[in-house]
């Protein structure tokens, strides 16, 4: 009998030591995929100039979240410290001292925000790249174009330290960095007039993926902190939340207020510091988009 119990204690042991050698092996993937190269074919888009683009360039840049990361003025913030968890610093984009983009080229631009990888050919880990990727030249000239016309300010590098289990989820590819999900040999889509149509709205719903996932199926955000709530299913599927908004005014209320019709408060997950910036005609296409997808159940992203 004793014997048994020896075994089993054996056996349990044994048990938590591969347990620990499997966690320490998935976070040593990790942090090796976190150096590895990426290699794709860049596009140069060219540098654009003039008040239409700057203008232009200034809308997206604070309605697609730029801001809500990299500061308005540019230089770059700490916006996730979470106590034992994830810490992020988005780097400084303006051409003053500590930029991470002085020395960008037409080609770095759309390596960086259109593939989610750095000159060096390191992946981004945290900046949505997946949510631009799908921008068209207009628009990406005209966001580059805004960028580079920031006064210089002082700013910091990128600084990204996450906890074990995010980089053991990363190494065992249950996260997955901007430059995984994007299909690089996509061209880019063929500008679309902004109007409050279906096709417009397609377009610009691209920066909602990453969070509410390409189905816009919503679900737990992969990476996030653990006190983020899941993001809400988009479709009519089960458990949709759209299914609150009957009306296009009463959708662009709740995304320029943060409340929904009965008042109760959506998580700040959502940027809406962002958000809230999205004019009218995008509000309106992006709503007669979402009720142009078919159902799904909540989560199947
Ligand atoms: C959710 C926060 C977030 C948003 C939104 C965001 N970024 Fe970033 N960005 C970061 C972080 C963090 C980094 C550092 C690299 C990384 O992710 O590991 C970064 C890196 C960059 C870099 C690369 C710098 C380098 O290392 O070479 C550029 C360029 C950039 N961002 C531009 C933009 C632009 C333009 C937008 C809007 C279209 C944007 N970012 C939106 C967080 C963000
Ligand atoms: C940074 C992540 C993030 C981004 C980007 C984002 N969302 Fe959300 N969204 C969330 C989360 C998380 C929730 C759930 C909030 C809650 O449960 O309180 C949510 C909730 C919602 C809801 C449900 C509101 C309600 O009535 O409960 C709608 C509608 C929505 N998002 C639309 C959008 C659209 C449209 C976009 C793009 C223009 C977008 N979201 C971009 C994270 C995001």
């Amino acid at each position: 009998m004793r014997n048994t119990w020896k075994v089993a204690g054996l056996v349990v042991l044994l048990a938590a030591i591969a347990a620990c050698a499997a966690f320490a092996g998935a976070v040593w993937l990790g942090e090796r995929k976190m150096r590895r190269s990426v290699e794709v074919r860049v596009v140069p888009v060219a540098f654009v100039k003039g008040a239409a683009a700057l203008a232009r360039g200034k809308y997206l840049f604070e309605s697609r979240g730029c801001s809500h990361c990299h500061g308005d003025d540019g230089a770059g913030r700490v916006f996730i410290d979470e106590p034992g968890g994830p810490y992020v610093r988005a780097p400084n984009l303006t051409s003053g001292p500590g930029s991470a983009v002085a020395g960008y080229d037409e080609g770095d631009w759309v390596r960086a925000i259109r593939h989610g990888i750095d000159p060096k050919g390191h992946a981004l880990l945290v900046m949505p790249s997946e949510d631009y990727s799908r921008m068209d030249d207009v628009d990406f000239a005209a966001l580059v174009a805004y960028v580079r016309s920031l006064p210089p300010r002082s700013g910091e590098a990128a600084a990204v330290r996450f906890p074990l289990l995010v980089k053991a989820l990363y190494g065992v590819g249950r996260i997955r960095d901007a430059a995984e999900k994007i299909d690089h040999r996509m061209p880019p889509p063929v500008p679309i007039a902004a109007a409050a149509s279906v096709e417009y709205g397609e377009y610009a719903a691209a920066m909602c993926v990453g969070c509410h996932g390409a189905t816009f199926a919503g679900g737990p955000i992969p990476g996030s902190p653990p006190d983020w709530p899941a993001a809400a299913n988009l479709t009519p599927g089960k458990g949709s939340a759209m299914a609150r908004y009957d009306t296009p005014e009463a959708f662009a209320a709740m995304m320029r207020s943060g409340s929904r019709p009965d008042g109760s408060k959506v998580s700040d997950v959502m940027p809406f510091e962002s958000l809230r910036r999205l004019d009218d005609t995008e509000l309106a296409a992006i709503y007669a988009y979402l009720k142009t997808l078919a159902p799904r159940a909540a989560g199947s992203r």
